[in-house]
């Protein structure tokens, strides 16, 4: 099949890698010239894990294209994919439409034969009808239908949920259209798992999925609070609750607020969005009120924990909202370390794939480390903020010979107690008194 996709971004790009690398044509069509202009030179414009091997693969077969220009990608496609950013409007709290409009309005010229305008951006309950509406004023002799087709993969993890996702959710009243994306998702497993619903619960089901795995998150690290006092351990106390089938071992990992490109940004949407309903959501209302104030908390948290001290420095492992990621867009870190770079505290920070986008925003207002012994070394206390792999691996000897006072606040709960206190570290967890 011949795609475009318009958006080259953490979901523009993944997707169209994929669908490339399962043997269709696929171009993939952005405004940005320098970011086009990188990725025909064979650089690959963000970091996601096993996603560079794929497109260098599927550059050289020829079977994957970009370009700036909509013409050349939406001219002949059997499906065009709208994967363009949806931000929160700064005065409305909505998610702001003008990308997607502008795709809609800019594609529809190029309609030639039958296509299916595919609409993967995150859009509200409606915003198909829109698109509709657009494309059809653009072109009125256009054959095409849009489909709201969300997606769920999780950035860091984009590669592998591309290839096993847990469904595939499809909004279209049309057959044709149906038959079309069925074939396209043809390849995958779960074939089992095609849900063909109405394009407004498609387009719902995608913030009633992410507004609800953010509660959740609110959920685990408001028990961690009360776990903390009452002298039970979250860590216990979320492996006893995961058991539950009903309830899943997956997003009870407590830590210092949910962030990220999506969570933030579609809870608010989804409160707003029912507001305008009459509707008035409390519990997401509450999370995200209180998943702001947490980061606030977590960076009293770390001032206080060296009130007593003079100049403290702090090393902060981890800058992204969360592993495998170069992302620190709504970073909870990002937040926390700018909090207490205010509060006066001398930063050295290090993060894996982290740095590049932090260095823009932080400038030179913290040293920037090239390892966590080098982040650790002279420091009065070691905070861990995101959750990667490498630090799961502490190297506690190397730390203890560099670091002034080996102190461990460990936010993300990932190191093992035992282990930090037999090699003489003072160890501080989220969610247990210990
Ligand atoms: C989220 C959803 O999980 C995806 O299904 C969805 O496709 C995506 O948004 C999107 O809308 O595009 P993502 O933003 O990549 O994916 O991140 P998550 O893995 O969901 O994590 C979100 C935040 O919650 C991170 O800051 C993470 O550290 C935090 N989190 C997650 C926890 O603090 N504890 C947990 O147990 C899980």
């Amino acid at each position: 099949m011949k795609i475009a996709i318009i958006g080259t971004g953490y979901v523009g790009l993944p997707t169209g890698v994929g669908f490339a690398e399962l043997g269709n044509n696929v171009v993939c069509i952005d405004q940005i010239v320098k970011k086009i202009e990188e990725l025909n030179n064979g650089k690959i414009t963000l970091y996601e894990t096993g996603l560079e091997e794929l497109f260098h693969k599927n550059r050289a077969n020829g079977r994957l294209k970009f370009t700036t220009k909509m013409k050349d990608g939406v001219t002949g496609a059997d499906i065009v994919i709208i994967a363009v950013g949806t931000p929160t409007h700064p005065v409305t709290k909505e998610s702001d439409m003008k990308y997607i409009y502008a795709a809609a309005g800019e594609l529809a010229q190029y309609l030639t034969d039958y296509t299916v305008v595919a609409v993967k951006s995150t859009v509200p309950v409606g915003i198909c009808d829109d698109i509709e509406d657009i494309i059809l004023k653009g072109n009125p002799k256009a054959d095409f239908d849009v489909v709201s087709l969300p997606e769920f993969l999780r950035e860091g993890f984009a590669v592998e949920d591309f290839f096993n996702p847990d469904r595939i959710v499809i909004g279209t009243e049309s057959e044709r259209a149906k038959a079309l994306i069925a074939k396209l998702y043809e390849p995958f497993e779960c074939k089992n798992r095609f849900l063909f619903v109405s394009r407004k619960s498609s387009e719902a089901i995608k913030y009633a999925a992410n507004s609800f795995l953010a509660v959740k998150v609110h959920y685990i690290n408001e028990m961690a609070d009360f776990c903390e006092k009452s002298g039970a351990d979250i860590n216990e106390v979320a492996r006893g609750m995961g058991f539950d089938s009903r309830i899943g071992m997956k997003f009870l990992q407590p830590g210092p607020g949910y962030g990220g490109s999506c969570f933030p940004k579609d809870t608010i949407a989804m409160v707003t969005m029912a507001n305008n309903y009459g509707v008035k959501l409390n519990i997401i209302e509450t999370a995200v009120k209180h998943n702001h104030l947490r980061k606030k908390k977590m960076s009293e948290r770390i001032t206080n924990a060296v009130a007593h001290i003079y100049n403290p420095v702090i090393a902060i492992l981890g800058l992204t909202f969360k592993e495998g990621t170069d992302d620190v867009r709504e970073s909870p870190a990002m937040e926390i370390v700018q909090e207490i770079l205010k509060n006066g505290l001398s930063v050295k920070v290090y993060d894996p794939k982290g740095i590049k986008n932090a260095e823009p925003i932080l400038k030179d207002t913290v040293y920037y480390a090239d390892s966590i012994v080098d982040a650790c070394k002279d420091a009065d206390i070691c905070v861990i903020l995101t959750e990667w792999q490498d630090f799961k691996k502490f190297p506690f000897e190397e730390v203890s010979k560099v670091i002034k006072t080996p102190v461990i606040m460990d936010l993300r709960n990932i190191l093992n107690r035992e282990e930090a206190v037999g090699k003489g570290f003072i160890y501080h967890s989220l969610g247990s008194k210990r």
